[in-house]
């Protein structure tokens, strides 16, 4: 009897193979978390393709199941209608689940001029608090309280004006509120400081589709003029970015080959430099990108908003860098605590240390390192958990990364790729021995 996946499962790799084959990079949750709740905005039908399977997008769903919105989904399909809301109010049960729920607030007010929603609340990588979502709303008119854990927000006469908004940080999140608020808002909003990230220009591409009028997606300053009402449509979401070049690293650090199907370079903006001096060797193909490994080598580098070197690569490329022979130095600049992975990548072996914000890795010369051998190691967040595996999938013998939900999160179908690739893991049940 096949027994039930489920997030308190382990993996248990066995180190050693290098990649090889072909995969499908899926579709991108960072893309259509913030899409989905886009289907708030209209009466009509939102059909969007190319959704993947995670739980993330799940949470999503849910909430929006629960505020009203008729939710069918078929294959890679979902279709999503808000003819009437069912509740303005977003409870703290689904929003702790993921912190991306906060995005329903945009459009919820945009269209509803009301909503309630619980504060998302600390986060394993940091404080992410949303007090740009919240200067922003104020700007285009919301009135907006914050008490017991939640944020009311209501807009006095019925529909928000249009405003200018300087964000003095390019938060992605923040920036995806406020341009699904402002489609539906009276006049022209100009976002500055925008965030640059290629999901922006997704969500501003599906809006566009929907009706609305937003320019210079992905620059720094977006330009919405508002529209009454949007109406139905279609958009199918692109590849995910951070997938593709987490499996590029993979794949180099086991010294194979491979081809991720759907993924396109110019998605990774300067990640694609960063990674070929680090050894990733990558080439745009049709229908795809293929990778090879060459010498892993030392650099430095520091995580920054789009088109930097993204956060959420970040774990990743310390795991590929444990690997190369000098020095390496990666300063976190994003979350203030998104190095704890560290300790569990030392527990393998890995030669790092911690200055504040920034690792340097290999701080000893190659003949003086300690092999890189299996460990028992804890998954602590999304990307955090896949540098794991990477390590493992090169390290001497076993290794079992432990809580897979955090990888449920964002990487589809995760065990069945490794085993496409040919690496050697299985998936154990939480009660299996
Ligand atoms: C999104 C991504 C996440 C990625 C992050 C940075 C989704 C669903 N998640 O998260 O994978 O790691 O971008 O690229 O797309 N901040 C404030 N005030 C705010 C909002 C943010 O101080 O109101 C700070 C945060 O604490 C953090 C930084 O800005 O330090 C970046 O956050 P933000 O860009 O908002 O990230 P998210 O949208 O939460």
């Amino acid at each position: 009897m096949k027994t039930q996946e489920s997030g308190m499962d382990r993996l248990v790799i066995t180190g050693g193979k290098a990649l090889q084959g072909t995969i499908s990079i899926g579709g991108s949750k960072n893309a259509c978390l913030p899409i989905i709740a886009a289907a708030l905005l209209c009466p009509e039908t939102l059909l969007l393709k190319n959704i993947p399977r995670l739980s993330d997008v799940s949470s999503m769903v849910q909430l929006l199941l629960h505020l009203g919105c008729s939710v069918k989904t078929d294959k890679k399909n979902i279709y999503l209608q808000t003819d009437t809301l069912a509740t303005e109010d977003a409870p703290y049960d689904l929003v702790r689940k993921m912190r991306a729920s906060v995005v329903v607030l945009g459009p919820l007010l945009g269209r509803f001029g009301k909503a309630r929603i619980s504060l998302p609340g600390g986060c394993a990588i940091g404080a992410r608090p949303i007090d740009l979502h919240l200067k922003g709303l104020k700007l285009l008119g919301a009135e907006i309280t914050l008490e017991q854990g939640y944020v009311s927000a209501v807009v006095p006469n019925g529909r928000l004006i249009g405003a200018d908004i300087d964000l003095d940080f390019p938060s992605v999140g923040a920036t995806q509120n406020l341009m699904m608020a402002a489609v539906l808002a009276e006049g022209v909003t100009r976002i500055r400081q925008s965030a640059r990230e290629p999901e922006i220009a997704q969500l501003a591409d599906c809006l566009n589709a929907m009706g609305a009028d937003v320019r210079g997606a992905g620059e720094a300053i977006i330009e919405i003029h508002g529209k009454s009402r949007l109406h139905g449509a279609e958009y199918s979401i692109e590849a995910d970015r951070i997938q593709g070049g987490s499996y590029a690293m993979m794949v180099a650090a086991t010294g194979g080959q491979a081809f991720l199907r759907g993924m396109k370079l110019e998605y990774l903006g300067q990640a694609q430099g960063v990674l070929a001096s680090a050894g990733v060797e990558m080439q745009q193909e049709d229908g795809g990108i293929s990778v090879q490994a060459s010498a892993i080598n030392p650099i430095d580098i520091v995580t920054a908003p789009y088109p930097g070197f993204p956060t959420d690569l970040q774990a990743q490329l310390m795991a590929l860098l444990c690997l190369a022979e000098g020095r390496s130095s990666i300063t976190e600049k994003i979350f203030e605590n998104r190095f704890m992975h560290v300790p569990e990548l030392q527990r393998m072996g890995a030669d790092i240390q911690l200055m504040g914000d920034t690792a340097i890795i290999n701080t000893t010369p190659v003949t003086d390192r300690p092999r890189l051998t299996g460990a028992e190691v804890m998954a602590t967040d999304l990307r955090a958990s896949f540098s794991l595996i990477m390590l493992g999938l090169v390290a001497e013998g076993t290794t079992t990364v432990q809580r897979l939900y955090h990888l449920d999160r964002g990487y589809e179908n995760l065990t069945e790729k490794l085993c496409t690739l040919g690496a050697d893991v299985v998936r154990k049940s939480h009660d299996a021995s």
